[in-house]
């Protein structure tokens, strides 16, 4: 059995301008879905992945997410620490102020994108992520999901050029948000990476790019043409990524969630069928 990759970055420093006026005051990872804020449910997959600690990459107004994991019977055992980005430059750059809290390879898991398999609990992909960054000598194992056509520009893009065991995507190159005509395929990055610690070096000499932030896409992609690994792992069948981003995406994973909760669901089912059956 391959060993779990223990260490856990998890970026919640973003401004959350497209969940304005809810993120005036509150950060949108705290944001409830269901009976949990979203990144208690990351912070549960990560558990149920092996992963030991975890490092939130936060900012000034955010310092309620650690408070939140201040828990005296936790139910799991992991540690936690906070470092700051203290201008929000993106995602990479997130990634990159987290360098010094880990010392091999490190699973980047969104902090406000919840992925879950049937049933609600917590998606397996970190594992899988895990097994085939080992199994393939990696330099980076990416999570990734199907995409229709016309979403597909919203996302970060993998071009396979060979599957291997188990669905694994070998891949040749990944683009940061492609027009639809250009997108080298329909699987869109998820949320969730496994990555070796050389990715702080080509983070360093990334330049902004897309929407003028430093893109983790482009840092995995440098690694990748200066010969490294970098493979793509499908999300399994009844896995599913909920994304707390916009006002729409948001109101999805809420009911999503709240429907595969023992505790919520049966209600809220027939609380839905009935105003449904009722036009609405
Ligand atoms: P998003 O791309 O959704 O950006 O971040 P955002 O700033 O949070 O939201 P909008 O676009 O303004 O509405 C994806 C994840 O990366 C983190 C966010 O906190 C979120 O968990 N992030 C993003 C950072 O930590 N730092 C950044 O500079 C950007």
């Amino acid at each position: 059995m391959l060993a779990a990759v223990t260490d856990a970055v998890v970026p919640v420093a973003g401004l959350g301008t497209r969940l304005a006026p809810l993120t005036r005051a509150l950060p949108k990872e705290l944001l409830p879905v269901g009976r949990t804020p979203v990144v208690g449910h990351v912070v549960e997959e990560l558990a149920a992945a092996g992963v030991e600690r975890v490092c939130f990459v936060t900012r000034r107004g955010k310092g309620a997410i650690l408070d939140h994991f201040d828990d005296p019977d936790p139910g799991h055992a992991i540690s936690f620490l906070a470092v700051r980005q203290a201008v929000q430059r993106g995602l990479g750059d997130a990634v990159l102020c987290a360098e010094g809290t880990v010392t091999g390879p490190f699973v980047v898991a969104l902090g406000d994108a919840v992925l879950s398999a049937a049933g609600g609990a917590p998606a397996g992909i970190v594992a899988r992520l895990g097994a085939a960054f080992a199994a393939h000598d990696a330099v980076a194992a990416i999570a990734v999901e199907a995409v229709p056509p016309e979403a597909i520009s919203r996302y970060g893009v993998v071009a396979p050029r060979a599957e291997a065991a188990g669905g694994v995507l070998l891949l040749e190159d990944l683009v940061e948000k492609p027009d639809p005509a250009d997108a080298p395929s329909r699987w869109a990055i998820a949320a969730r990476y496994v990555l070796s610690p050389a990715i702080f070096g080509a983070l360093r000499t990334t330049a902004p790019g897309t929407g003028g932030e430093v893109q983790l896409t482009d840092a995995i992609r440098a690694l990748l043409h200066a010969g490294g690994t970098v493979v793509a792992v499908p999300l399994a069948p009844g896995e599913r990524r909920h994304d707390v981003g916009s006002p729409a995406s948001y109101a999805r994973a809420f009911l999503d969630l709240a429907l595969d909760d023992p505790e919520l669901g049966p209600e809220l089912r027939a609380h839905l069928v009935a105003r449904l059956r009722d036009g609405g």
